[in-house]
C-alpha cells in the first residue's frame, strides 16, 4: 500500500490483525475438528505480525516518542503496555495449545475459551488505541515529526519483512481467509428489510445497472424522488430510460467503466428550487471485475448553505 501516513500504517496493522482473530475465533468455533495448521499460521501471524512488528512500532517508536512530547508515562501508555503484555501470554498458551493438537492429536478444552479472552483483549485494545490513544497522540505529535515516524514504522516491517512486507501479510491474510470460506460480510448479519431501511434514510437517490447495463435497482422506492423512477424500469437497459440526446454520453462513461478508464463521472445542474449532484461510481469486485453502476442523486443545496461549524462535542 503506498501513500500511508504514520498513522496509516498503524490503524492499517490494526485492520489486519482484526481479519486475523476472527478467522481465529472461526477456526476455534470449530473445536476438534479445527485446521491445526491454518490456526497455528494465525498464532504465528499475531505473535510475529502482530506483537514483533506491530507493537514494536509502538513500544519502540511511537510511544517513547509521545513520552519524550510530554504524554505522562503512566496514562493510557501504561495501560497499553500491559495490555500488549497480556496478549503475549494469551498467544503464548494459544501456541502452546497448537503445538500439542499437531504432536499429540489432542485440543485442550480450554482453546475456545482462550481465543475468546485473547479476542476480546485485543479488539478492546485495539479500539482504545484508535479511538482514543491515536487521536490524543496526535494533539502532542508535531507535523515535522510525523514523517520520521512512517520512515521508522516502515523500517520495522521491512528488517522482519523485507520489501513489500505489509502487501505479503495483507496476501496471507486474505488467502486464509479464502480457505475459511471468505471474509466476514458484515452486511449478512442484517435482515434485507433492515439494509433496505438504511439505504433509503439516507438523503441520496441511489440507482444501480448490472455489468450488462440493465437497471436492478433505486432506493427510495414509495418515495417522491427528485429524478421520477417506476418500477417499470427494472429489467430495461439504461439507455431505453435516458433521453436520446444524453445517450452517447451515458454509453461512453460505461464504456469507459468497463475498460477500466474511468472510475466515477460527475454532473450538477439547478434542477427547480434544488442544486442537484449527480454521480456515477464503477463497482468492482475485490479482483477489479466490473459489476456495474451505481448513480447517486443528491440535492446538495442545504450543504452549500452550511456556514461555520456544528460539533458533536
Ligand atoms: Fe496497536
Amino acid at each position: 500500500m503506498t501513500d500511508q501516513n504514520y498513522l496509516d500504517i498503524l490503524i492499517n496493522d490494526h485492520a489486519l490483525i482484526e481479519r486475523a482473530l476472527v478467522l481465529l475465533e472461526k477456526q476455534s468455533e470449530l473445536g476438534g475438528k479445527l485446521n491445526p495448521n491454518i490456526a497455528m499460521t494465525l498464532v504465528d501471524f499475531l505473535i510475529e505480525y502482530g506483537d514483533t512488528c506491530h507493537n514494536m512500532k509502538e513500544e519502540n517508536v511511537y510511544f517513547p516518542h509521545l513520552l519524550s512530547l510530554g504524554m505522562p508515562p503512566g496514562g493510557p501508555i501504561g495501560v497499553m503496555l500491559e495490555e500488549h503484555k497480556g496478549e503475549r501470554e494469551y498467544l503464548d498458551k494459544l501456541k502452546a495449545m497448537l503445538t500439542e493438537r499437531i504432536e499429540s492429536g489432542n485440543l485442550s478444552t480450554d482453546f475456545k475459551q482462550v481465543v475468546e479472552e485473547y479476542s476480546a483483549l485485543t479488539k478492546g485494545h485495539i479500539w482504545k488505541e484508535n479511538d482514543i490513544l491515536y487521536p490524543m497522540g496526535k494533539r502532542f505529535i508535531r507535523p515535522e515529526n510525523e514523517e520520521m515516524l512512517k520512515q521508522e514504522f516502515e523500517k520495522i516491517t521491512l528488517s522482519m519483512y523485507g520489501v513489500d512486507g505489509y502487501n505479503r501479510n495483507v496476501r496471507l491474510i486474505s488467502s486464509l481467509e479464502h480457505q475459511s470460506g471468505g471474509r466476514v460480510n458484515m452486511l449478512a448479519s442484517l435482515d434485507l428489510d433492515v439494509i433496505q431501511n438504511m439505504i433509503d434514510v439516507l438523503p441520496v437517490e441511489l440507482s444501480f445497472v448490472d455489468e450488462n447495463d440493465i437497471v436492478k435497482y433505486y432506493s427510495k422506492q414509495d418515495e417522491k424522488k427528485i429524478f421520477t423512477r417506476s418500477l417499470s424500469v427494472i429489467g430495461r437497459t439504461v439507455q431505453q430510460c435516458h433521453p436520446p440526446k444524453s445517450v452517447h454520453l451515458v454509453n461512453k462513461i460505461l464504456e469507459e467503466m468497463k475498460a477500466g478508464t474511468r472510475e466515477s463521472a460527475e454532473f450538477w445542474i439547478n434542477f427547480e428550487s434544488m442544486f442537484v449532484h449527480i454521480s456515477y461510481y464503477a463497482v468492482r469486485s475485490k479482483e477489479g471485475v466490473y459489476q456495474g453502476c451505481i448513480e447517486m442523486v443528491h440535492d446538495v443545496k442545504p450543504y452549500r448553505d452550511l456556514e461555520g461549524e456544528k460539533r458533536l462535542i
